[in-house]
Parts: C-alpha cells; structure tokens; sequence
C-alpha cells in the first residue's frame, strides 16, 4: 500500500462526545489500550486531542501535550481498517504542525520496542532515537521498555 492519502479526512478537536468511538478504536488495536478516563483527564487538562473523520467515520484520533518548547505525542492511533493507507503518516504531520503552532521545537514520543510498525512510521517521518525509559509499559510478562523518539521541528 502507498502512503499517499486518497480522500484526505477532516481534523477536528475531540470531544467527550466522541469518546464511544474513540474506545470502541483504542480497545480494538491496542494490547493495553487508555482508559476512558486517560482521555477524559487528558481533556480535561487542555491536551490538544484531535479527532480524524472521513464524513461521520472515526478514522484516528491524536494526544498531543505541548508545553515550554516542547511537545509531546501521548497517544495517534489509526482504526485497524484503515491502517496503511497513509492515515497516520498523515495525522503525524498534522500533530507535528499543531505542535510547531504552539512553538515547540522538539516533539517526543514513547513506542514499544516490538511495536515496529509504529517505529517504521516514525523513522521514516524522521524520528530519531533519544533514549530508552526502563519498564515503562504494562506487557503481557512484567513490564516493557519504551524508545524514547524525537523529532527536531525548528
Ligand atoms: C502505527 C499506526 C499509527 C500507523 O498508522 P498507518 O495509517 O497504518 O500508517 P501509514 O499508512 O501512514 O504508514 C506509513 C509507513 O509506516 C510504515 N508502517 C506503518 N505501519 C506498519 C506496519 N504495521 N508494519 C510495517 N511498517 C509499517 C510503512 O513504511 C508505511 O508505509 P507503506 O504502507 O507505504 O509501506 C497504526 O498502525 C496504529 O494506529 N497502530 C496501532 C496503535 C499504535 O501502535 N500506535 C502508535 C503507538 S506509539
């Protein structure tokens, strides 16, 4: 599949209203996925969290945590049936804009090591490897590693 979008969808802030099928995503593709409440606080605490629709559909969704210079991508999901289909090289260019809008100059990110797909987007978008955080992810055996993932946006 190529990366290049085809019928480019809306980006739209997200609401508590869009928080059944932001769950209905998140509890599909994630192994642990956030709770209800991580996005609730999350709006709550004015993290810039966007929806992706094309027409009425949820197609992906955005945390986004901008502060002193820097940001931080907490959390870019794309719904399992639309994955590689340039969606979330996509939403990644609209959370990387969002982010320089609120002057940051460095954008973070934590991914699993075995998650190599989510890698594989994120170097090819130009991510580079800023660190590790030790047993920083539940996992199905204790706890996993994150990559910590940086992107310089000056
Ligand atoms: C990771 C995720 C956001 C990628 O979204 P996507 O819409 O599938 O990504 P794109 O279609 O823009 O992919 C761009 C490129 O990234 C790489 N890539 C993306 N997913 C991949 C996968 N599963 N395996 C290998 N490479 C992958 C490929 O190079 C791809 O280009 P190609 O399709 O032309 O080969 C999506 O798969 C997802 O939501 N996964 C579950 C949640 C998750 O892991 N989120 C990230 C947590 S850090």
């Amino acid at each position: 599949m190529s990366a290049v979008l085809k019928d480019v969808p809306m980006l739209a802030a997200m609401h508590e209203q869009d928080l059944d099928e932001v769950m209905a995503i998140e509890n599909a593709i994630y192994t642990h996925p956030w709770s209800r409440g991580n996005f609730g606080d999350s709006l709550r605490a004015g993290y810039l969290c966007r929806t992706w629709r094309l027409g009425r559909e949820l197609v992906g969704y955005f945390v986004l945590m901008a502060a002193a210079g820097e940001a931080h991508l907490l959390n870019l999901s794309i719904a399992a049936r639309h994955q590689r289909s340039g969606h979330g090289t996509a939403l990644l260019r609209e959370a990387a804009t969002l982010a320089q809008k609120h002057h940051a100059k460095q954008l973070f990110l934590e991914v699993r090591p075995s998650n190599l797909g989510a890698q594989a987007l994120y170097r090819r978008f130009g991510f580079r490897k800023a660190g590790v955080r030790r047993d920083y992810y539940p996992s199905h055996v204790g706890r996993e590693d994150a990559l910590v993932l940086t992107l310089s946006l000056a």
